[in-house]
This record gives C-alpha cells, structure tokens and sequence, in this order.
C-alpha cells in the first residue's frame, strides 16, 4: 500500500558499534523489551500503558511510552487514518521501538494497530521474544459509550471518514501473549517482568 520504495539510498553499509545492547541492560539490570498493546479507540491502551509505566518506574525499570496520540502530534504528523497511513504509522513505531529496545528500555506502545499483518511485522522485527503482545479486549459497544474524545458520535454522524470499528477494520489478535479485558488488572502483565 506504501507507493514510493522505501529503501531510495544506496551505498549504505551496517556500522559496527562497540557498547552492545547487553552492555546497557546489565548497567539497567533488566532486559529491554517491547509490550504491544492494540485495541480500539477509547479500550483503554493509554490508561493502561500508564498505568503499567507507573509500576515499572517505581520498581526502578527504565521505561518509555510510545503513546499513538502523542507521537501523531510529532514524528508522525504527516500520516492521516487511510489504510496506507496506518500501515506506515506502524512501520514507524515498530522501528522506533525497536531501537528503544536496543537502548535497553522496556517499551509500551500504544496503538490502535488495528491489522494483523502489520502487528506481525512488527513482532518479527522486534523479535518474537522481545514481543509481548496485549489485546486490550474491550468490546465497540463499551468503546463507543464511553467515547472519550467523541469521535464514534462523530463518526456516526458520518464526519469521520475511516473510524476504526465504524467504517474501518480492525483486526483482533487471535492468539495474543496476553488478553486484558475491562475486569483484568495490572498485575497479571507484571508477571511478564520478573526476570
Ligand atoms: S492506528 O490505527 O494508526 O494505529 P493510532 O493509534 O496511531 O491509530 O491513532 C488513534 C488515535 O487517533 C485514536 O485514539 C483517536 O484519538 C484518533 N483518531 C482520529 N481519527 C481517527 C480515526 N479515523 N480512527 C481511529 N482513531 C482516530
């Protein structure tokens, strides 16, 4: 769906550089990792990624928070909600991540990242045992009551073109790490994090 070719630089080759990933996880002492949470608008992947970042950072774990309507005010302001735009908008986390990780940082992102294909993409460029995987399982109809910023009521009235869950997919995993519904708590993704 992307039109241009991604890869337009020639003449690039890898850097060898000396203090590696482990380096900075042993002077961190805890392994880097990426915790993927997807879900609709308004499941609650924010509130949770949060939530779950608060924790980590009082046990001393270095944390960051890659948040979808944070990161869409900055680095990926020139993306809309077209197929294309997602695709790309998730391309770029899963890199980004992917380099938080390489830093040595435990990183929550949380997007919609509403196709499949895309959060496998992910996984397999992160690694799959770097990836853990949350489903914020919170079904349309809660979502759409709850309606936080208002756009389902927008999208009802037909002022928003591709709203996930209305008039646009959204992709449920179907074998997540970690399934977190309404009545989950925090703690059950703690367990992830012990090493
Ligand atoms: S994603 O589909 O590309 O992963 P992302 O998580 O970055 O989406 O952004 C979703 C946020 O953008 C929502 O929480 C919501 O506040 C806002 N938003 C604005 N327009 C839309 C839309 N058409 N569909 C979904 N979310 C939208």
């Amino acid at each position: 769906m992307i039109r241009h070719n991604l890869r337009r630089a020639r003449n690039i080759h890898g850097q060898a550089l000396s203090i590696t990933r482990q380096d900075r996880e042993r002077l961190n002492d805890h392994t880097g990792k990426v915790i993927w949470l997807t879900g609709l608008s308004g499941s609650g992947k924010s509130t949770l990624a949060n939530a779950l970042e608060q924790e980590l950072h009082t046990q001393g774990k270095r944390t960051y928070l890659l948040d979808g309507d944070n990161i869409r005010q900055g680095l990926n302001k020139d993306l809309a909600f077209t197929d294309a735009d997602r695709v790309e908008n998730i391309r770029r986390i899963a890199e980004v991540a992917k380099l938080m990780m390489d830093a040595g940082l435990i990183v929550m992102t949380a997007f919609i990242s509403p196709f499949r294909q895309e959060r496998e993409m992910a996984r397999q460029l992160i690694g799959t045992e770097n990836f853990i995987e949350v489903f914020v399982d919170t079904p349309l109809e809660v979502c759409e009551q709850r309606d936080p910023k208002g756009l389902y009521k927008k999208a009802r009235n037909g002022e928003i073109p591709n709203m996930t869950g209305i008039n646009s997919p959204y992709e449920a995993p179907t074998s997540p790490d970690i399934r977190f519904t309404p009545s989950s708590s925090v703690r059950e993704i703690l367990g992830y994090f012990d090493d």
